[in-house]
C-alpha cells in the first residue's frame, strides 16, 4: 500500500487526457483540497464552461428577447430554434446513432413513458414487459403503470428476470434462452445498458436481436451507459432508447434527457412535401407542436405533420437555459473523444479493481463483472463485514472527502470518471478504506 500514491501519480503524469480534469469544478473537502469524487454515476461534476454557457443564453434573452428564437447572436452560437440540433448531433455521435434518430427533451422517466406509448402495444397473448429484477425503481413504476394504463395487471404482465444465484449478474445467454421459450408473450423488452446497482454492462446488440427475434419491441435505458461506454445504438437494432444527461454527461442536476428512435420508425420519412395533412403515422404517439416537421411548426395548422425522425416525439419547445450546460459538457466529450475516454476508463477502473482485490479483498467484494468488457467505469462493492460496517465505511469515506454512494441494502458504488478522475483519486479511496479497516 505504501507506494500506492506514488504509483498513482506516475500514472497520472502520463495520462493523455489529464488536462480535462481542469475543465471541471471539483468540490472542496472540509479540511481543504479537492474531493476524491466518485459519484459521476449519479451527478456529473460541473464543467467550468457551464456558467458562461448559461450566462450567454441569459444575455441573448436580455438583448434579443423573442428574436433569439431565430437570430443567432454570434457565429458560434445557435439560435434557439436550432439549439437542439448540435446537442442531438453530439449525443448521436456518443451513442452511435444518426443525428435524426436522437432528440433532446424532457427527463428520463417522462421519455420512457412517451416511448412506451408508441412501443408498448399489448395485443392478444403478447402483453408482457420484460425487465431485470432489481431495475431502477422509476423504470419499474413506469412499466407497471403502463401495463395498468392498458387495463392489464402487472402481476400477469410484468416479468422481472432474475440474476444468477449468488450474484447480481445476468448472462445474456440465459436471457436469449428465456426469450426463445416465452418470447411470444412479450410485447416489450426494456433493458438497461449498464445496470445501476451491479454496474454490469450488457451486450445490447445481442439483447436487441433476441427480443426482436421473439417478436417484441426492444428499448434500452442508457442512464448509466451514455457517456460511460461507446455505443452503437443504430447497429444494435433496438427500437428505442432513453437516457439522462446529468450523470456521465455532466448536464447538471435534473438536466434534460435524450432519446433515440431507430430510423425504421421514422414517421412519414417519405411524406411528400406540401401535402395538406400528415399521413397517418406508423406508430401511435403523443403529439405536441414541437414534433411537427420544421417547415410547418410555425404555420399553426390544425393537422400534425410529424418530423421525420426522433424529433416527432418532441412535445414542447426546449428549455434553453437548462440545455446550455450540456452544450458545454458535450464540447468536452467531442474534444476528448469517446474512444480515448473509454481506453482511460478501462485502465483506471481496472487498476482500482486489481489493487482493491489484491490489497483489500478480505474487506471488500467487487460485485461488478471482473471482465472489463462487461462493465463501464463503475465498481459496485459489498463490505464483507455486513450492512452496518458498510454504512460505517461509507460515512468514514464521506467525512474524509472521498465521495461514493450507498445503495441499500449493502452496496457502495464507486465510479472513476475518465474525464475528471485520476489515479491519485483511486489511491486516496484505497488508502482511506485501508485506514478504516486498520481501525476495526
Ligand atoms: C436507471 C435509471 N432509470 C431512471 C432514472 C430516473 O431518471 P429521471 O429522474 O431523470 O426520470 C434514473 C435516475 O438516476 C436511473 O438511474
Amino acid at each position: 500500500m505504501k507506494q500506492l500514491l506514488e504509483e498513482a501519480r506516475a500514472r497520472d503524469a502520463v495520462d493523455p487526457l489529464r488536462q480535462f480534469r481542469d475543465a471541471f469544478w471539483i468540490p472542496a473537502r472540509p479540511g481543504g483540497g479537492a474531493q476524491a469524487y466518485f459519484c459521476g454515476h449519479s451527478l456529473g461534476l460541473q464543467p467550468r464552461r457551464a456558467e458562461a454557457a448559461v450566462l450567454a443564453e441569459l444575455r441573448a434573452w436580455r438583448e434579443q428577447a423573442v428574436a433569439g428564437h431565430f437570430r443567432s447572436p454570434s457565429p458560434d452560437h445557435p439560435a434557439w430554434i436550432d439549439f437542439g440540433d448540435g446537442l442531438a448531433r453530439d449525443l448521436a455521435g456518443l451513442v452511435g446513432a444518426h443525428a435524426d434518430e436522437v432528440t433532446v427533451m424532457n427527463t428520463l422517466t417522462v421519455n420512457l413513458h412517451l416511448l412506451m406509448v408508441s412501443f408498448y402495444r399489448p395485443a392478444g397473448a403478447r402483453r408482457k414487459i420484460l425487465i431485470e429484477r432489481g431495475a431502477f425503481p422509476s423504470d419499474r413504476y413506469a412499466v407497471a403503470s403502463q401495463i395498468r394504463w392498458h387495463g392489464l395487471d402487472p402481476r400477469d404482465c410484468l416479468v422481472e428476470f432474475e440474476a444468477e444465484a449468488d450474484s447480481r449478474l445476468i448472462d445474456e445467454s440465459r436471457l436469449e434462452s428465456w426469450l426463445r421459450l416465452y418470447g411470444d408473450e412479450v410485447a416489450l423488452v426494456l433493458w438497461p445498458g449498464v445496470q445501476y446497482a451491479s454496474g454490469q454492462a450488457f451486450d445490447l446488440p445481442r439483447i436487441a436481436a433476441a427480443g426482436r427475434a421473439a417478436g417484441a419491441a426492444v428499448g434500452f435505458d442508457l442512464a448509466h451507459s451514455a457517456g460511460n461506454l461507446p455505443l452503437r445504438l443504430h447497429d444494435s437494432g433496438c427500437d428505442f432508447a432513453a437516457w439522462c444527461t446529468y450523470k456521465y454527461l455532466n448536464g447538471g442536476p435534473g438536466a434534460v434527457g435524450a432519446c433515440f428512435v431507430h430510423r425504421r420508425h421514422a414517421p412519414n420519412a417519405e411524406l411528400p412535401a406540401g401535402l395538406p395533412v400528415a399521413l397517418p403515422a406508423a406508430l401511435p404517439r403523443f403529439e405536441g407542436w414541437w414534433g411537427n416537421e420544421r417547415g410547418s411548426r410555425f404555420r399553426m395548422e390544425a393537422a400534425f405533420r410529424p418530423a421525420a425522425g426522433a424529433e416527432a416525439w418532441q412535445l414542447s419547445n426546449p428549455p434553453i437555459l437548462a440545455l446550455a450546460p450540456l452544450r458545454a459538457s458535450l464540447d468536452l466529450f467531442r474534444e476528448a473523444g469517446m474512444e480515448r475516454l473509454r481506453a482511460k476508463s478501462r485502465a483506471l477502473t481496472g487498476w482500482l479493481a486489481d489493487t482493491l482485490q489484491r490489497e483489500l479483498g478480505e474487506w471488500l467484494e467487487i460485485l461488478s463483472p471482473a471482465d472489463p468488457e462487461r462493465r463501464g467505469c463503475q465498481l459496485s462493492l459489498r463490505v464483507r463485514a455486513g450492512h452496518e460496517a458498510g454504512r460505517a465505511l461509507h460515512a468514514w469515506l464521506e467525512q474524509r472527502g472521498v465521495v461514493t454512494d450507498w445503495r441499500e441494502p449493502d452496496i457502495i458504488r464507486v465510479a472513476p470518471v475518465p474525464l475528471y478522475n485520476t489515479y491519485a483519486d483511486c489511491a486516496e479511496f484505497l488508502l482511506q478504506v485501508s485506514a478504516w479497516a486498520e481501525g476495526r
